[in-house]
């Protein structure tokens, strides 16, 4: 195969040569000339050969002209095990084994740009060890609901921690010569109806909430690819959206690079190819020959289709492919990743509440570890994200080990059964206790077994939560229930021995209303990736102190989050009209193409409407004045951070502060420094507070340091529909510093 020859270091260096640095996207417009060039020579059915799949996960170049093939994976938070040509069936190859970081909710409660941008590089090398050109992620749509089947993919409540994380993802994705394809977009917030639901919004909600963890990593972050969600968005599927892929994403943030429709998301021809999609994943039935025939009709131009590929081939050659003969050969998990993913899963873990029970004291003997959750592996599950891990550390093999080191015993129960992450019916062969629903109350017998084990320790771990088959891309939780009789097996256990510590393994908020009271200690472990166990055990033990902060809410029930108090979910007469789940029916598939529209065409029109608007997570519970059961960005520690008065002055477009920050511990450790701001004269309405800038500061016991922090004035702007533009309101801003949304330490007042 003919090297492509790589233009990518020169063109940049003459642009930049010419008139000032040059912006992420328009260095993807390097080798245009080149791409032109290449474009002359091609034929049109070798340019619509590009537009659409070749394989499952992979669309075509053109052999003939050297162009590679783009082959693309899975998920945001580990490499996709390699599926069949023209399935999601395992390949059953042995070198594909991946790092499985800890997936999204977990990084988002690191707050940490660095891990992020770490998380990123350790995610594009293993792309790059298994012949991928694109990551499918990250994943970044703002929690809308506690009950969001994808709430353990997705990121944070809020859009700057959102975008921040994003774009550090994104950055370090694409230094190891990876592209990412930033999903879902947009404003996809739910799986319910996901392939057909219209999500109804405001404009100013959209540009301030739900666009804003796309716009940096584009625009800063130089994401070359972009996957429109299934849903629509007032009106238009997100495939076809003339306002957000050609009237945004193109036009105002200068994206360059190319569009690729979540797999079985394109809906048309005319729609595609006019309103800014450029490859449909998978088949060709909307952009292959129906292109080719509506050229001919004079419906659509060459040039149209020549711009879509110039687009992709702009990524192509900005991605080196990887030769086949160098693809694969090696094992896909390095090292150096699992070390990341142990990193990152140390600074996730949040401490949610600590009567003294942890770290746990050195005069604890023998601890009774009960819950299936201690078990049970999250890696693999949940459709798309799924990981075949190299290896992952189960919370009891990481107890177990570090106990074995301390001379500690360790006992286990399951205490419940669920099912682990099992589609469809219960296979005949699984034993009855197995094939529970994950919704039946507890089993006495395993409720009995469990609580003559507490009564005989020192220490009891009760691990509960979610798994895989609640949590999934698809579909949503009913409610946020604990499941499998969990509440009542954890009083059980509080009532045979007090000293108990409640672990959460889940991807998403629980209803904590019964368990929090019979637990002196609460940790949220979140599903912690490849080292998750191992970093649990080390908070646990006190070798670590927790600094995890919440990304998102946790409801005292689920009925207080805004977009149930307000009736907008779920839909009321949006059942069984998802277009997605029933497209692929038997029975649809064998329709003609006339009749399969017809049927479509027929299905309810399930709508979301986003009523609440800007108020999503604690910018309602705070405005509303709704106490959760615990904040956004709250997480306790082992130590107590004092924090100074804080100085602020306004400069060359940006807020700057400074304050010290004081480790009044005997542990070295992190905090997670918010900075909110609060408008008290605004004349335009505003929630009470939002979150504009955070720092994660590591500080020995005892140390003091100096923090800065900046708040450019264009994060402070608003979305004014009046105008349709950007505008920054001038006038007092109150600034609100500390360690939580609820635990304000320090304020200061600017005005801009
Ligand atoms: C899925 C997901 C998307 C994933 C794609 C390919 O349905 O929505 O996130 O990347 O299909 O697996």
């Amino acid at each position: 195969m003919k090297k492509l020859v790589l233009f990518l270091a020169s063109a940049v260096l003459v642009a930049s040569a010419c008139n000032g640095p040059v912006s992420p996207q328009d260095r993807l417009t390097a080798n245009d000339q080149k791409i032109n060039e290449l474009i002359a020579q091609m034929t049109l059915e070798e340019k619509v050969n590009m537009l659409h799949s070749k394989t499952n996960m992979s669309s075509a170049g053109v052999e003939r002209l050297g162009i590679a093939d783009m082959n693309y994976a899975d998920g945001p938070f580990g490499i996709r095990e390699e599926g069949q040509p023209h399935s999601f069936q395992s390949a059953g190859w042995t070198l594909d084994s991946a790092t499985y970081f800890p997936t999204g909710s977990a990084l988002a409660a690191t707050w940490s740009e660095e891990l992020a941008y770490k998380y990123g590089t350790g995610m594009g090398k293993e792309a790059r060890l298994r012949g991928k050109d694109v990551i499918l992620g990250p994943a970044v749509n703002i929690q809308r609901l506690p009950v969001g089947g994808r709430t353990y993919e997705y990121l944070s409540e809020d859009p700057i921690l959102s975008a921040a994380l994003s774009l550090q993802y994104t950055l370090g994705v694409q230094d190891k010569g990876t592209a990412v394809c930033i999903k879902h977009f947009a404003v996809n917030n739910q799986e319910t109806n996901r392939g057909s639901v219209d999500a109804q919004l405001d404009e100013r909600t959209l540009r301030e909430i739900y666009l804003k963890p796309f716009e940096r990593a584009i625009i800063e972050g130089g994401a070359m690819s972009v996957m429109p969600a299934y849903n629509k968005v007032n009106g238009d599927y997100c495939s076809e959206n003339e306002h957000l892929l050609n009237e945004i994403l193109r036009g105002e943030w200068g994206f360059k690079g190319f569009t690729v429709s979540d797999w079985g998301g394109t809906h048309s021809t005319m729609g595609a190819m006019l309103h800014g999609l450029n490859v449909q994943m998978t088949g060709s039935n909307y952009l292959g020959q129906p292109v080719i025939d509506s050229i001919a009709t004079g419906a659509l131009t060459e040039d149209l289709v020549d711009e879509k590929v110039r687009q992709i081939l702009r990524v192509r050659m900005a991605i080196e492919a990887v030769p086949a003969d160098v693809a694969n050969t090696v094992q896909t998990s390095q090292p150096e990743s699992q070390q990341i993913a142990l990193e990152v899963a140390r600074k996730s873990i949040v401490l949610l509440k600590n009567m003294g029970l942890l770290p746990i004291a050195k005069d604890v003997k023998k601890i009774a570890v009960i819950g299936q959750n201690a078990v049970l592996k999250t890696q693999s599950g949940g459709m798309g994200a799924g990981v075949k891990a190299l290896y992952e550390v189960t919370p009891l093999e990481g107890i177990c080990k570090r106990a074995a080191e301390l001379g500690i015993e360790v006992k286990y129960a399951p205490g419940y059964k669920t099912i682990a992450f099992r589609w469809g019916p219960a296979p005949a062969n699984l034993d009855p206790l197995e094939a529970r629903s994950n919704d039946e109350p507890a089993d006495p017998a395993l409720v009995a077994e469990a609580v003559a084990l507490a009564k005989e320790a020192d220490l009891v771990l009760f691990f509960g939560g979610t798994n895989k088959s609640i949590e999934t891309e698809g579909s949503d939780r009913k409610n946020i229930d604990l499941p499998c009789g969990q509440n009542e097996l954890v009083k059980a256990l509080f009532e045979a021995n007090p000293e108990l510590v409640s672990v959460l393994v889940s991807g998403g908020p629980t209803d904590l209303r019964e368990l929090e009271p019979v637990s002196p200690a609460i940790v949220q472990a979140w599903w912690n990736g490849t080292e998750g166990g191992t970093a649990l055990a080390e908070v646990l033990f006190g070798d670590i102190v927790p600094s995890g902060k919440l990304p998102f809410t946790f409801p005292k029930k689920l009925e207080d989050s805004p977009a149930y108090a307000m009736g907008n979910f779920p839909d009321p007469n949006g059942a069984g009209g998802d277009l997605f789940s029933l497209m692929f029916r038997p029975d649809v598939l064998k329709m003609t193409p006339e009749e399969r529209q017809k049927f479509l065409d027929s299905l309810p029109k399930p709508v979301s409407k986003y009523t609440e608007r800007f108020y999503v997570g604690y910018r309602w519970f705070d405005t509303k004045e709704i106490e959760p059961m615990y904040p956004f960005g709250y997480g306790l520690s082992y130590v107590y951070f004092e924090y100074g008065p804080i100085t602020a002055k306004v400069e060359k477009e940006t807020v700057k502060i400074s304050f010290t920050l004081h480790n009044d511990g005997e542990y070295d450790a992190d905090e997670v420094a918010q900075l909110y701001v609060s408008r008290p004269e605004s004349k335009v309405e505003w929630p009470v507070k939002e979150l504009k800038a955070f720092r994660r500061v590591t500080l020995n016991a005892g140390e003091t340091k100096t923090v800065t922090m900046e708040i450019p004035l264009k994060d402070l702007r608003y979305w004014n529909e009046g105008t349709n533009a950007w505008d920054l309101e001038h006038g007092k801003l109150q600034l609100l510093l500390g360690g939580s949304s609820d635990d304000i330490r320090e304020t200061a007042e600017v005005t801009i």
